[in-house]
């Protein structure tokens, strides 16, 4: 395929999904041909939202992947759906883009990846918080040699009490494989990698908790009480990478502390500079990078362009690699990376122990 054509996509699933179908529509050289959701209700909302005729709107997402109209997919299904629906695009011959966490299992993330690696096609995992300016400009700094080595970070996502409850089935561990580690944790995770070189995991000790979900306290919506809980609403690990540098990680839906607290962060210890990035209540966003200058301690605080949607430069990114035959800076290895540090944090809690990755 060369610029001169246009790619065809589709988003299937239309909750967040909504942010593909305008990354699609705002490409210049892509053309949005199909949505698809098994509810009418949302199909309907957002087919009228966003101008797309009725005929391109399907509620049978194997009519979307048979058709021969159809050149990529996004996926913004429900986690335990994107494995099937993936390996069912790719034998047909598309394109994916996955929304975040890959699947619910490294195992079901590995036979995406045979998947994709068998039909030739490409399997982007969407982590939109890559491509917000602080991330971006951190990515630069450390690119041009400014940090030297990272030896050390940490990340997190810490909320006071949103543990999600529409759809019913993020607090389910079959249908969404964990709870508030591959839910939140899963993108502050690969922010951390993602600036540290996706360094590989070597062990990973952890403990994961759920205090509040079993009892139906802090859900969001409060109203809407979880049918089943059976999976983690805090969590911490500390992984041990190859070279020798680590990470220290957390994310929580719920915990008792300051109401509506939702922090968002990642520190970063590298041997030439640091960096502080954070978002959340009450300190707002924030990105400071630390270097010794003159041998004294000095911050450095960028101007950093307003922030356009991570989602918008995803789907465009994903779009870019496929017209122009280039690989995507955000493969399907990255997100199956994520999956094994959580499924080791998940094994260490159950084992009191540190895990050994692929043991
Ligand atoms: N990248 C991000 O910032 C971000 C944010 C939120 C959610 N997500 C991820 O996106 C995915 C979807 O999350 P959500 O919040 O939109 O969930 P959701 O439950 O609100 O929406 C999923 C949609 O899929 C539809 N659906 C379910 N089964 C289907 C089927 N068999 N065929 C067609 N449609 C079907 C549902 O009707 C629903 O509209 C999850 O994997 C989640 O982790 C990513």
């Amino acid at each position: 395929m060369t610029l001169s054509s246009k790619l065809r996509a589709a988003v299937i699933g239309v909750g967040v999904g909504w942010n593909h179908i305008e990354g699609y529509q705002t490409h210049p050289n892509c053309e949005l041909v199909a949505i698809c959701d098994v509810n009418p209700a949302i199909l309907k909302e957002r087919g009228d939202r966003f101008n797309i005729p009725e005929s391109r709107r399907f509620t049978d997402y194997h009519d979307v992947l048979k058709s021969n109209e159809v050149d990529a997919i996004s996926i913004a299904l429900p986690n335990w759906l994107h494995a099937p629906v993936a390996i069912e695009a790719f034998a047909h011959g598309k394109h994916v883009l996955c929304e975040k966490p890959l699947a619910v299992s490294v195992e079901a993330g590995r036979r995406m990846l045979e998947a994709a690696h068998a039909a030739n096609k490409m399997l982007m995992v969407c982590y939109n918080h890559r491509y917000r300016p602080e991330i971006v400009w951190l990515k630069g700094q450390i690119r041009a040699g400014d940090f030297g080595h990272i030896y050390a970070a940490k990340a997190g996502w810490m909320r006071e009490g949103w543990i999600p409850t529409h759809g019913q089935w993020f607090t389910q561990k079959e249908r969404a494989g964990g709870g508030a580690l591959i839910d939140l944790g899963v993108h502050v995770l690969d922010l951390a990698l993602w600036l540290m070189g996706y360094p590989k995991p070597v062990t990973v000790s952890g403990a994961a908790f759920a205090e509040f979900g079993p009892r139906g306290q802090k859900t969001k919506p409060r109203e809407i009480k979880p049918a089943t809980f059976d999976v983690d609403d805090m969590g911490f690990g500390f992984v041990r990478f190859e070279g020798g540098a680590v990470l220290q990680f957390e994310s929580a839906w719920a915990s008792h502390r300051e109401p509506m607290h939702d922090e968002y962060f990642v520190r970063l210890f590298g041997s030439e500079a640091g960096a502080n990035f954070y978002t959340g209540a009450p300190k707002g966003e924030t990105v400071v990078m630390f270097k010794l200058i003159n041998d004294q301690p000095s911050a450095i605080v960028p101007r950093l362009p307003t922030s356009i949607s991570g989602h918008r430069i995803a789907v465009h990114h994903f779009v870019d690699c496929i017209l122009n035959g280039t690989p995507t800076e955000s493969p399907g290895e990255h997100g199956l990376i994520g999956l094994q540090i959580i499924e080791a944090i998940y094994r260490s809690s159950q084992e009191g122990r540190e895990v050994v990755i692929g043991s």
